[in-house]
């Protein structure tokens, strides 16, 4: 860990470690750090309606338009989480983005940690409590329980999984699951069964106290019930282990076709191989794959390539079937093909952009654009049913906008600058 000088205020003194580049971290450099986080005054903080149960004070600053979480904490954990964050990000891992610590702070206060707030991210908690909750109990868990396979297939273990140090993102009509909480994370070069089951007891213990008070505060869909399903966790935890990790007897007779849909399948579950083991004898052949723990993110570089979007994996899966279908509607009006970088530029420009510069800007914090858009072309598919016929996606913006978007509640982070 570099440990790098930094501009004091002159009243004050307190130490920043950040990694560069952290050009950044200048902007953040006049807050009150010698104060208690508690006292921070109202005209520096910024209230997050979406955030989630914490231990620690936790609040949140915004620079412009990016918005950091600052959570206090004593030293040695604030050191261990920066450095596991910073591990985490660099391999790919779905993670909150860690900018530094703030540390000597005066009085022999605790550290800070600062993260970059995740733009977009839902607590389980704002799922439940605002009326757009149309994500059920059973997709969280399950989500959920594909981060924590993720960590496990790493050797990390997590030590604090649950709902609350769970972040969600909508995902093109799932849910993308990213890890908040890092403090009690520990790695190894390889879990035992041991270590990983009793990560799962830990989740279950934690998910089934998450349930009950949301069920306490009346916020828990009817016909739910909190302890099985937090005790359900733990196969659905078995379920995707065994289907990422089994050693798979395939046809010796066409051995190609099982391991082709081995592949398939752990793609569609959003991770990839590895490595691939294929042990023949006389008569099997058994494969063993090493799942690799980042996701492949095949169609997000795909979209990026062809369009310069940026955006998450199912958002990119949605994004270039409608991309490759008016690439399709070009060339046959063309009555030639078109090039890659043409047939991207034109769906941007002509499709793309036109149906989100659509949504009226007071509008826009609501949902990225790549979900509005994504949700824009789920209303044309289903006004085109009502009427018969494809009503196109410029009609399909505006219906959208005036009959979804507009009841959606917000969910924007207020801005206030520093
Ligand atoms: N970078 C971030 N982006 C979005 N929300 C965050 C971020 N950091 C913290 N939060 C919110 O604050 C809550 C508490 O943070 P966490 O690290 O879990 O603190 P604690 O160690 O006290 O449990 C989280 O559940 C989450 O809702
Ligand atoms: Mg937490």
């Amino acid at each position: 860990m570099e440990d790098s000088p930094a501009v004091f205020p002159p009243e004050f003194s307190v130490r920043f470690i950040f990694r560069p580049p952290a050009a950044e971290a200048a902007g953040l450099l006049a807050l009150p750090w010698d104060r208690p986080l508690t006292e921070w005054p109202d005209d520096v903080v910024t209230t997050v309606p979406r955030r989630g149960i914490s231990r620690h004070v936790v609040r949140f600053v915004a620079d412009g338009a990016t918005v950091y979480a600052l959570k206090e904490i004593v030293e040695p954990l604030a050191r261990k989480e920066y450095a596991v964050l910073t591990d985490f990000a660099a391999q790919g891992l779905p993670t909150v983005d860690v900018l530094g610590i703030c540390v000597d702070r005066p009085g022999g206060q605790p550290a800070i940690l600062i993260t970059r707030y995740l733009d977009y991210s839902v607590s389980y908690r704002h799922l439940f409590s605002t009326p757009r909750g149309d994500f059920s109990v059973g997709q969280l868990v399950d989500t959920m329980v594909g981060l924590l396979v993720r960590l496990h297939l790493d050797g990390v273990f997590w030590g604090d999984c649950s709902l609350s140090n769970t972040l969600f993102r909508p995902d093109a009509g799932t849910m993308a699951a990213y890890l908040v909480d890092a403090e009690t994370v520990e790695r190894h070069a390889q879990l035992s069964d041991g270590q990983r089951l009793h990560d799962v007891d830990l989740a279950i213990e934690r998910v089934g106290a998450e349930l009950l008070d949301l069920e306490a505060g009346g916020l828990l869909p009817s016909g739910v019930d909190p302890v099985a399903t937090a005790v359900g966790l733990r196969a659905k935890y078995d379920a995707l282990w065994d289907e990422l990790t089994r050693d798979q007897v395939l046809a010796t007779r066409d051995p190609a076709s099982g391991l082709v849909q081995r592949l398939q399948r752990l793609n569609d579950l959003g991770f990839g191989a590895g490595e691939i083991e294929l042990v023949t004898s006389d008569d099997e052949a058994v494969v063993r794959v090493r799942t690799q723990v980042a996701e492949p993110g095949r169609h997000r570089r795909e979209l990026f390539r062809l369009s310069g979007l940026e955006v998450q994996e199912n958002q990119a899966r949605r994004l270039l079937d409608d991309l490759r279908s008016y690439r399709a509607w070009l060339e046959q009006r063309h009555g030639a093909e078109l090039p890659d970088s043409v047939a991207g530029h034109r769906w941007v420009a002509e499709v793309y952009q036109p149906a989100v510069d659509s949504i009226p800007a007071d509008l826009l914090d609501r949902l990225a654009p790549a979900e509005a858009f994504h949700e824009i072309l789920e209303h044309r598919w289903f006004l085109s049913e009502i009427e018969q016929s494809d009503v196109g996606t410029t009609e399909a913006a505006r219906s959208y906008v005036e009959t979804v978007l507009s009841r959606t509640p917000t969910e924007s982070v207020p801005t206030v600058l520093l």
